[in-house]
């Protein structure tokens, strides 16, 4: 499947956490021995798809993320560079620093540490088919849009919603000018898909599972280490 496929994973880890609202940023918190940015990466490494890893980190990170790694003792090809003042910009640094024959590229976040059990053979081979693949699942709760006074404005049908995750996948070329394209016309996305679905290239969901929960604001820590024990990770 992989055929001789270059396939690169960028780990986005240059947040600042301001919802977690804690002094340590959130992808460096210790979830038992490890801190969260770990888990991922660890996952990518055990990965025989994944060739090579790029974290991106900010400058102020950079050297305590060498360390890290360095500690770690992880046997494949990690580079560490710096990322933006957007989560956009941070992958968009992440792309310009994989390998240059990179065809495909997995994008996730280092704030996501469950990726354990989910196929990412699944989700490369969607993305060689479609150019754009992302993990999602489907939504269990009703999503509503609000006002700024917290008034309802319109329920959204449940049935077509789908909550997307990371790592998502992408052909390297097709993500990169979607990259270059949102800059040209200064459009900023939470995700990477959507730069794609303003490129009018569809991406294709592979269903996840609900352990993937991204860390985000303080009790996400307690969910983190059931999570941790019902998935067996050491
Ligand atoms: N991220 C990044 N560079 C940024 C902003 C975010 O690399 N300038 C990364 C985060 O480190 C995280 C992922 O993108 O792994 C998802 O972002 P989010 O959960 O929003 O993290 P933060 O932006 O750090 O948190 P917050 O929005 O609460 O400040
Ligand atoms: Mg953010």
């Amino acid at each position: 499947m992989k055929d001789n496929k270059l396939i690169s994973a960028i780990v986005v880890a240059a947040g600042k956490g301001t919802r977690m609202g804690t002094n340590i940023k959130k992808q460096f918190i210790m979830l038992d021995k490890k801190p969260i940015i770990l888990y991922s990466i660890n996952e990518f490494c055990k990965n025989d798809f994944i060739d090579e890893i790029v974290l991106v980190t900010s400058k102020e990170d950079i050297s305590y993320c060498k360390d890290l790694i360095k500690e770690e003792g992880l046997k494949k090809r990690i580079t560490i560079v710096e990322g933006g003042k957007t989560r956009q910009e941070s992958v968009f640094c992440g792309l310009k620093s994989v390998s240059p024959n990179t065809d495909i590229v997995l994008v996730h976040d280092g704030a996501r540490p469950f990726i354990k059990n989910l196929d990412l053979g699944k989700l490369i081979q969607e993305a060689i088919r479609y150019g754009s693949a992302t993990f999602g699942v489907l939504s269990k709760d009703t999503i509503k849009i609000k006002n700024d006074s917290m008034e309802i404005l319109e329920t959204l049908d449940r049935s077509k919603l789908v909550a997307i995750q990371t790592p998502q996948a992408f052909e390297y070329k097709k993500l990169f000018l979607a990259h270059k394209e949102a800059q040209r016309k200064n459009y900023v996305g939470t995700d990477d898909t959507v730069l794609l679905d303003r490129c009018n290239i569809t991406t294709k969901v592979v269903e996840g599972n609900y352990y993937n929960i991204k860390i985000t604001t303080k009790e996400d820590l307690d969910f983190a280490s059931i999570i941790k024990q019902k998935l067996q990770i050491n």
